[in-house]
């Protein structure tokens, strides 16, 4: 069980201030009755209606972050500001980054409290598939498909088979299915190149949201959360 309000707060209708005010205002109704008390206790088999909309309440939440630059994927850090402080309406509820963006990269971040989930998403026998729009500096060469599709000695690994697509004027596209520290920094370093630009546009067949700006976040749909769980896991 679970109290009315937190409950709500969780579920994104608002701070804790805002729900309880939502409640004591007779907006709120369970199991059919209007509920004025916001320390009424919850759980997954009540039906509870907030301005006639049926609310499901999922002990899990997914989140997609268009992650600016200056901000780091972790849940706590001494100096700099962290992912989850661009988060609001889901505090306490245990959110984490699915694995890291470095700081100066942009764009798609997954946020969840499905540590299950994370954790095959991260596991690198899955493949799970992200995709990076980049600018570089440096020399394109022809070759740099090839390369990095045979993979690249990076540190004390040799990557796997990656993808890239050149989009001309220094500006390419890259897949890659690890999550190696710098990877993608690294690799470009390795044919001469410095990135000077990474966006990450792709996880898990799930593409970064154009509406989202900067720092902007929203649920998952239903059929996004379904690709993340996909198929790749049980084959
Ligand atoms: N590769 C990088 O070099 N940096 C990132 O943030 C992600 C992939």
């Amino acid at each position: 069980m679970i109290r009315l309000d937190k409950m709500l707060a969780h579920m994104g209708y608002g701070s804790r201030k805002d729900v309880k005010e939502l409640i004591r205002k007779g907006y709120v109704s369970v199991d059919g009755e209007i509920i004025k008390s916001d320390d009424t206790k919850v759980d997954e088999n009540s039906e509870i209606v907030i301005f006639d909309e049926v609310v499901k309440y999922d002990k899990y939440v997914y989140l997609m972050l268009n992650k600016p630059d200056g901000y780091i994927s972790a849940t706590y850090d001494n100096n700099l500001p962290t992912v989850l402080d661009l988060i609001y309406g889901y505090e306490s509820r245990g959110l984490f980054p699915v694995g890291r963006l470095d700081i100066d990269t942009f764009g798609l971040l997954i946020l969840t409290n499905d540590g299950m989930l994370a954790h095959r998403l991260l596991s690198p026998k899955n493949h799970v598939m992200k995709k990076y729009y980049l600018r570089y500096d440096g020399k394109y060469s022809e070759s740099f498909a090839d390369i990095f599709k045979k993979g690249v000695k990076i540190d004390d690994y040799i990557t796997k088979e990656a993808i890239f697509e050149d989009l001309g004027n220094n500006e390419a596209y890259m897949s890659i299915c690890e999550g190696k520290y710098h990877q993608v920094k690294k690799m470009m370093e390795y044919v001469g190149c410095t990135v000077t630009y990474l966006e990450r546009i792709e996880f898990g067949g799930i593409k970064l949201d154009n509406n989202l700006k900067r720092g902007e976040f929203r649920s998952l749909s239903e059929e996004e959360i379904k690709m993340l769980r996909g198929d790749y896991f049980d084959k």
